[in-house]
């Protein structure tokens, strides 16, 4: 575990040879998670808290598609506790690269591409042949796929998000949904009934962006994830694709991390009227991300109002209190900061088009470049301003509506409302939540979040 953590760990969890969380032994250790997960309710998420495959029933088929560098006695945990609720589990492991460190363009290699990506899929989508199978093999049931919105298809689809052991934790996985739920919509109804108002979005490494709330995509039922009724787990504080000619959204995104690459050099990206306008720092990654901006700066894609590829369309917070970093984060086996990014008042802004949808269908026929970009924001604070005052979402990467006594009242039902309503895991960013040198980090920051890994 990389960050700091408070005392209230789970009891099943001990101290690790590197003096985190251990690895849990043998699958009969993750039954525990496994049950819960197989048991509740089945929403189409890959958000850890939000995961079940519920709706099995006794007789029915189940295929769980993962690869090789997914822990295997996960995969054995679900297997199990589906096989308990009288399903018959098929498990197919595909093969995918041997694990190592990342490097500094993995972010780019795994998000964009210049054809369809049946032809060759990202990290966060199905694998082709993998959903054929369960398709034409008469499944009822698909788990498969780490992340990005789960497929529409005839059978029922759900999420295996999960790579390492230090994912398949009880806390974060059990917390108790209706909870998880309510923080969600606390969270959502402080920007959705604010139409007009501002959201002022700041971070300690350098974030200063402001939008307006548009009133027109909040009314869009057929906007994805979006709406009255958002992704929990995933809640977007700018609207998906496509992009509006009056997005306002102008300021500044800076950070270190992305989804899925060795921390680089902190990086400033400026974006006017939602339009990424200048990238300066970044190192290896952001010289990369200057040459595909030079590359498609003159496309006009069909949900921009001008060309270019790279617009600001994901603000997506995280709603999860018992998120925490992997222990072997440095590599690829870990997921890498994917998976943090589900944390309680962590922001992932993205940048480029939407994960599949009918622009990447027809930039992938035209064999253009499409995909989107991350930088994360591990401790933002997200204003909304209003004429009525100013409305607090997160302050300092804490969600405000732990503090509401509705969320409070109802946490006290399932246990410590402090316990419950408490982010586990901070990361430790040196000069922001831990003392040291912010730009000396920033130069560097691999050196640090790697120490001791
Ligand atoms: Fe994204």
């Amino acid at each position: 575990m990389c960050g700091s953590r408070g005392a209230d760990l789970d009891s099943r969890m001990e101290p690790g040879p590197s003096g985190g969380v251990s690895r849990v032994l043998s699958v009969t250790d993750l039954m525990e998670v496994a049950r819960g997960v197989a048991r509740s309710p089945e929403v189409r998420r890959t958000a850890a808290g939000f995961i079940g495959y519920g709706a099995t029933t006794p007789g029915q088929r189940v295929l769980i598609g993962v690869d090789t560098q997914t822990d295997p006695a996960i995969t054995d945990a679900i297997a199990a506790a589906l096989r308990e609720m009288g399903a018959s589990v098929d498990v197919v492991i595909a093969q995918t690269e041997a694990d190592r460190e990342f490097d500094d363009l993995d972010e780019i290699k795994v998000a964009m591409r210049r054809q369809p990506w049946v032809e060759n899929p990202r990290r966060w989508e199905g694998t082709p042949w993998i959903e054929d199978l369960a398709g034409t093999r008469g499944y009822d049931l698909l788990i498969h796929g780490k992340g990005g919105a789960i497929p529409k298809v005839s059978h029922r689809y759900e999420g295996f998000p999960w790579v390492v052991q230090d994912h398949f934790d009880a806390a974060s996985n059990l917390f108790p949904r209706p909870l998880h739920r309510l923080i969600n919509e606390h969270t959502w109804s402080r920007i959705a009934a604010n139409p007009g108002g501002r959201i002022r979005l700041t971070d300690p490494e350098g974030t200063n962006l402001s939008l307006t709330i548009l009133g027109q995509p909040l009314l869009d039922d057929t906007r994805h994830d979006y709406g009255m009724t958002p992704k929990w787990g995933h809640l977007m504080a700018h609207p998906p694709t496509p992009i509006e000619r009056d997005d306002d959204s102008t300021g500044t995104i800076a950070g270190t991390l992305n989804h899925f690459s060795r921390p680089f050099p902190r990086i400033e990206v400026d974006i006017e009227n939602a339009r990424m306008t200048d990238i300066r720092g970044g190192g290896a990654y952001g010289a990369a991300w200057r040459e595909l901006e030079a590359e498609t700066k003159d496309i006009q894609y069909p949900c921009f109002p001008a060309p270019g590829l790279f617009w600001l369309w994901e603000l997506a917070i995280g709603t999860n209190p018992k998120i925490v970093r992997p222990d072997n984060i440095r590599n690829l086996s870990s997921g890498g900061f994917e998976w943090e990014r589900r944390r309680a008042g962590i922001i992932h802004c993205g940048l480029g088009t939407r994960w599949r949808s009918s622009e990447e269908v027809w930039a992938g026929e035209r064999r253009l470049l499409y995909g989107h970009l991350h930088v994360h924001l591990l401790a933002p604070t997200l204003i909304v301003e209003t004429a009525g005052g100013e409305i607090p979402v997160i302050v300092d990467g804490r969600l405000a509506a732990y503090d509401d006594p509705e969320v409070r009242d109802l946490a006290a039902q399932f246990g410590d409302p402090d316990q419950l309503l408490h982010d586990d895991w901070i990361p430790d960013i040196p000069g922001v939540t831990v003392p040291g040198d912010y730009a000396e980090y920033a130069k560097d920051p691999s050196r640090f979040i790697y120490a001791g890994t």
